[in-house]
């Protein structure tokens, strides 16, 4: 149980809201355990009929937290990591619900990764998505290596996942990975109304259609388990532990 994460259903929709903002919502082990159960939970469980992920107001997600990654960078390398995240990144490849996002403000790393794996994506105005891996000495994960490329062409995706470039509602509407891109404090309510849309169309069609769209969820987390492997030598890597210190060190300075 955390309280960084809210769960509420609301009719068919199961909205699940990221809710640290003093730490502009980056994930922790907890959150990532919370969204993991509310995204398992649901599978089976008829009345649910779509998931929306958001960040609410202002922020997405700063993605992991890199605290956690600092403390996975320099624990002893007999010790495993901790994989809190990769059961997060099992559940999304694994979901059958359709699954909405609504993104306003940042959308870093795996707040920007885990949109690949979303059905429909709403952003406002003032979202900006990035997944700054490689400057971190990462490398990318959530299978966005497999999914980026295939949603939005390699060469956008090279300058997005390896250069660390970042885009903006419109670039992420243009690239093909935004659906709709709405005024700043109103991607929650447009996700809302899509939700329902999709709750009202016949369940099982649209589960069956959605599975024939989407690479299937061995291969997704056969992509997600080889990424994993490397970011886990990455985040024990001088480039990496290096990038981790030097963010907290900025902060003091
Ligand atoms: N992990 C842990 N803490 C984070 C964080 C993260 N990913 N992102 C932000 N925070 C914390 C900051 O340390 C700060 O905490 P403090 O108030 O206790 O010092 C607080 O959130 C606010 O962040 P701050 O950097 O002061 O806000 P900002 O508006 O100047 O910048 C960001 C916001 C998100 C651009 C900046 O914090 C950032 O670059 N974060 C790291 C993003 C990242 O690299 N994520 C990992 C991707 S793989």
């Amino acid at each position: 149980m955390t309280d960084h994460l809210t769960v509420t259903d609301d009719g068919a929709t199961r909205i699940i809201a990221f809710n640290r903002p003093d730490k502009k919502n980056a994930l922790t082990q907890d959150m990532y355990r919370a969204i993991t159960d509310a995204i398992n939970s649901a599978q089976d469980n008829a009345a649910i009929r779509c998931l929306v992920l958001t960040g609410g107001t202002g922020v997405f997600t700063a993605g992991n937290d890199l605290e956690d990654f600092l403390k996975g960078g320099t624990a002893s390398a007999d010790k495993p990591r901790p994989s809190a995240a990769l059961g997060f990144l099992h559940a999304l490849a694994r979901n059958t619900k359709p699954l909405v996002a609504a993104v306003d403000g940042i959308a870093i790393g795996v707040g920007t990764t885990m949109l690949f794996h979303c059905d429909y994506v709403v952003a406002s105005s003032n979202a900006r998505f990035s997944t700054p891996f490689i400057h971190l000495g990462l490398v990318p994960e959530g299978a966005s290596s497999l999914l980026m490329p295939r949603a939005i062409g390699h060469q956008r995706a090279f300058a997005t996942l390896v250069m660390g470039r970042s885009l903006s509602a419109d670039e992420g509407r243009e690239a093909g990975f935004v659906n709709a891109a709405v005024a700043a404090g109103e991607a929650d309510a447009e996700a809302l109304k899509v939700a329902r849309e999709i709750s009202a169309l016949p369940a099982e069609a649209v589960a069956i259609s959605r599975k024939l769209l989407k690479p299937s969820p061995e291969e997704l987390i056969e992509r997600i388990n080889h990424e994993s492997a490397l970011f886990g030598e990455r985040m024990r890597s001088q480039e990496a532990v290096n990038a981790f210190k030097a963010f907290f060190a900025r902060k003091k300075a």
